[in-house]
């Protein structure tokens, strides 16, 4: 059994041999800064870990893995131009170094890179794996384009946004996890159980970034606070404060989302005393106890001995306080 610093570094290594120094180096040196800048590595970590449930031989598993890590970098990218972010593991944005057309580019050869590793695995389960990826592929989609669509309503719901999360989020989390699984050769309950385990998990991570992106630490966090608030995103925070804001209140906030500058009238700071006002981050955190609360008793029904379990339980116990 492997431990989260022995996957990382499976992943870390299988990193250095990305195809980046290719031609043209427009292209590639933008993933190379990408990749140079890391991040937590938290979906090809899951991945190898669902795959050590079964097997001690988590080889196999290690390319999927990194494909799977590369498409959600490649998502960084074009994200990054959507929600108009400078700021990235506390460097400066591809279309912010570079151009869109940079950004744009080199994270659709990404996709393609994604896909090269990620069907880099046992022949057998292959067009499994190829059929949940194209799925989670497709919902990513689906959900960033109803993640933008909310930016300009208002009338959107805790349910909408519930949904938009797992669908640009949660699925990629619960594919990791439901792909290493069928590469270890987990029964498919099993493999079942863990793509559960990965959209409660995901529902937390989603809704801790948002709560993040308006109460983090910036240097921990590394990008720009309040960025969300900015472009109007109707995150749960957003959106029960909308519920639950007095008549004023809530009269000076439509006010504040009608503006057109991202930053108008001191937006961000009224927006944020407001949540303080209400006490939006402490109901926000309630959920994200919720959603890990679920990941128990997924984990729990997996038919594998309890020590397996170790360090899936170990990393999901250190999500729970995330300042980064
Ligand atoms: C950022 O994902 C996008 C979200 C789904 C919130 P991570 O927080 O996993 O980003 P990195 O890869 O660690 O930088
Ligand atoms: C990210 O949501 C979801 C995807 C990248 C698909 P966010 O827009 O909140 O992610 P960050 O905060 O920029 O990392
Ligand atoms: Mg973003
Ligand atoms: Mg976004
Ligand atoms: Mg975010």
């Amino acid at each position: 059994m492997y431990s989260l610093e022995e996957l990382k570094h499976f992943i870390h290594q299988a990193a250095k041999d990305l195809e980046v120094s290719r031609e043209p180096k427009e292209l590639y040196q933008p993933i190379q800064y990408v990749f140079q800048t890391g991040g937590k590595r938290l979906r090809p970590v899951l991945s190898l870990m669902a795959c050590n449930l079964f097997n001690d031989q988590v080889d196999q598993a290690v390319m999927p893995a990194l494909g799977l890590e590369v498409f959600h970098n490649f998502t960084l990218l074009h994200d990054d131009i959507m929600d108009g972010a400078i700021l990235r593991r506390n460097q400066t944005t591809v279309h912010e170094k570079w151009d869109q057309n940079i950004a744009i580019l080199s994270g659709d050869v990404m996709a393609i890179m994604a896909y090269e590793y990620i069907t880099d695995c046992p022949v057998d389960i292959l067009p499994e794996v190829i059929r949940i990826f194209n799925i989670t592929a497709r919902s990513v989609c689906e959900g960033q384009q109803y993640d933008m669509n909310f930016e300009k309503q208002l009338n959107v719901s805790t349910e909408d946004y519930l949904l938009m999360i797992e669908k640009k989020t949660s699925v990629l989390l619960a594919a990791c996890l439901q792909i290493g699984a069928l590469i270890g050769g987990a029964p498919k309950p099993d493999a079942e159980q863990l793509y559960d385990f990965g959209l409660n998990l995901g529902m937390a991570f989603q809704l801790q970034d948002d709560i993040l992106d308006s109460f983090g630490n910036p240097e921990l966090f590394g990008k720009e606070i309040g960025g969300d608030i900015k472009s109007n995103k109707k995150t749960w925070l957003l959106i029960k404060a909308l519920e639950m804001a007095n008549p004023g209140d809530k009269k000076e906030l439509v006010k504040l989302l009608a503006g057109t500058n991202r930053d108008d009238d001191g937006k961000v700071d009224k927006i944020l005393s407001l949540y303080n006002k209400l006490g939006i981050k402490e109901l926000a955190e309630k959920l994200v106890q919720f959603y890990f609360s679920k990941t128990r008793t997924s984990i729990n029904n997996v038919k594998v001995p309890e020590k397996r379990k170790l360090f899936l339980r170990e990393l999901t116990d250190s999500l729970m306080n995330r300042e980064k």
